[in-house]
């Protein structure tokens, strides 16, 4: 049977990674995957990370499965960590999945099977994973417009009126929390209260995708529209990765938060997330969890890693600023970058030239036009404001 199968397009994005690891060239740059860089260009483990694994090497006293939904220390860490202190964390179902796009499709699983009716609702552009993710699930995906025509900011009329005219009760709205992938625009306070106003009245669920908590302004403002959303809305979907803040990539960390309006509900909710994930992957990986339950309790890790975070953003807007600065030297106005958040930045230069700076400078970025600011250096940022200076006048 295996004869019949055809050749599979590559992934937008962990294909072009794949590509640039067998590219021969000397000097060639990945600014593909959101993976973060140090300014040696590296992707470090962090300080924090490299401790709990220590105290855990010592401590931890079975490999054996972990319960379906994680561990109770990990469960409660990460409920604080991503829905703050005050809480009333009986509402929330929580479990800890693989990464992020575990969450998301455990997330999307669940609802198919309570809600199989209702569509996923996805920005355009969005993560180039969503839509099979969701589709996979068996729901069938709409988009709602997000860049405007110059690619430079929110179309937000555009989103509402989309919003507004067809969606319908029972639909579900994936939202990125922060740091929008692949644009890094995200909807200002204001535009997160007419946003949750309109999924309220139009009965849609907000679903959540939270993968960069503490990339965009810090680990607390990063989690505003969850609150904005939480106001209006009594139910809510998050899903939550640990890849990125924790560096945590080939761990496969993260958390599906389901919450209910009230509590009674809460338990019912989690026995159809075990359901949908007993019958894909059985049970989550320990040593990721552990790591961080770990940082998390630990209070001395806990400010280490805080600050660890903080780090890396302010160097993630520096990179940002210097590339605005090296474009402007070269007479090229990228100064709506400024206001974009995260790893990731829409350049505007479109999948042709993407694929002229591959093939011709060996700088490689998503063919949106999406480049993973994290992954710039001091030391590359000439050679890719050169690029892409070059590229813009193809
Ligand atoms: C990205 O968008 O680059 C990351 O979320 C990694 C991935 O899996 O695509």
């Amino acid at each position: 049977m295996f004869e019949h199968f055809s050749l599979a397009p590559p992934d937008a994005i962990l294909g072009l990674n794949s590509a640039f690891e067998k590219d021969p060239r000397v000097g060639k740059l990945n600014l593909t995957v959101g993976v973060y860089k140090d300014e040696a260009g590296r992707t470090p483990i962090l300080e924090s990370v490299k401790l709990a694994e220590a105290k855990i090497f010592q401590e931890q006293k079975s490999k054996g499965y972990l319960p379906i939904e994680g561990g109770k220390d990990y469960i409660d860490q990460v409920n604080r960590l991503v829905l703050g202190e005050g809480f009333e964390f009986g509402r929330v179902a929580t479990a800890h999945t693989p990464g992020g796009t575990g969450a998301l499709r455990a997330g999307a699983d669940t609802l198919a099977s309570v809600a199989p009716h209702g569509r996923f609702w996805i920005s355009n552009p969005t993560w180039a994973n969503h839509a099979a993710v969701f589709q996979a699930a068996g729901f069938e995906t709409q988009s709602y417009c997000y860049l405007n025509a110059a690619k430079t900011g929110l179309d937000f009329e555009g989103m509402l009126s989309q919003i507004q005219q067809a969606g319908q009760a029972g639909d579900i709205v994936c939202l990125h929390a922060c740091c929008h992938n692949p644009t890094g625009i995200d909807p200002s306070v204001q535009e997160w209260k007419q946003i949750a106003e309109l999924l309220a009245k139009k009965r849609m669920l907000p679903f959540l995708d939270f993968a960069y908590q503490g990339f965009g302004d810090g680990l607390v403002e990063d989690s505003k529209p969850l609150s904005i959303l939480m106001e209006h809305h009594p139910e809510l979907v998050v899903c939550a990765s640990f890849s990125k803040n924790f560096g945590l990539y080939s761990e496969r960390v993260g958390a599906l938060m389901m919450i209910s309006e009230s509590a009674k509900s809460t338990e019912s909710v989690l026995s159809q997330i075990r359901l949908a994930i007993r019958c894909n992957y059985s049970n989550p990986p320990r040593h990721g969890e552990a790591i961080v339950a770990k940082v998390l309790s630990d209070p001395e890790l806990s400010v280490r890693w805080r600050s660890e975070v903080d780090q890396m953003r302010s160097r993630i807007h520096s990179m940002r600023s210097a590339l605005i600065q090296g474009m402007e030297s070269r007479g090229k106005d990228f100064g709506f970058l400024a206001a974009q958040k995260g790893m990731f930045s829409y350049t505007g230069l479109n999948p042709m030239q993407a694929d002229w700076l591959k093939k011709e400078k060996g700088i490689y970025i998503v063919g949106t036009g999406r480049i993973n600011v994290a992954g710039l250096t001091s030391a590359s940022m000439d050679i890719v404001c050169d690029g892409i200076a070059e590229a813009c006048a193809i």
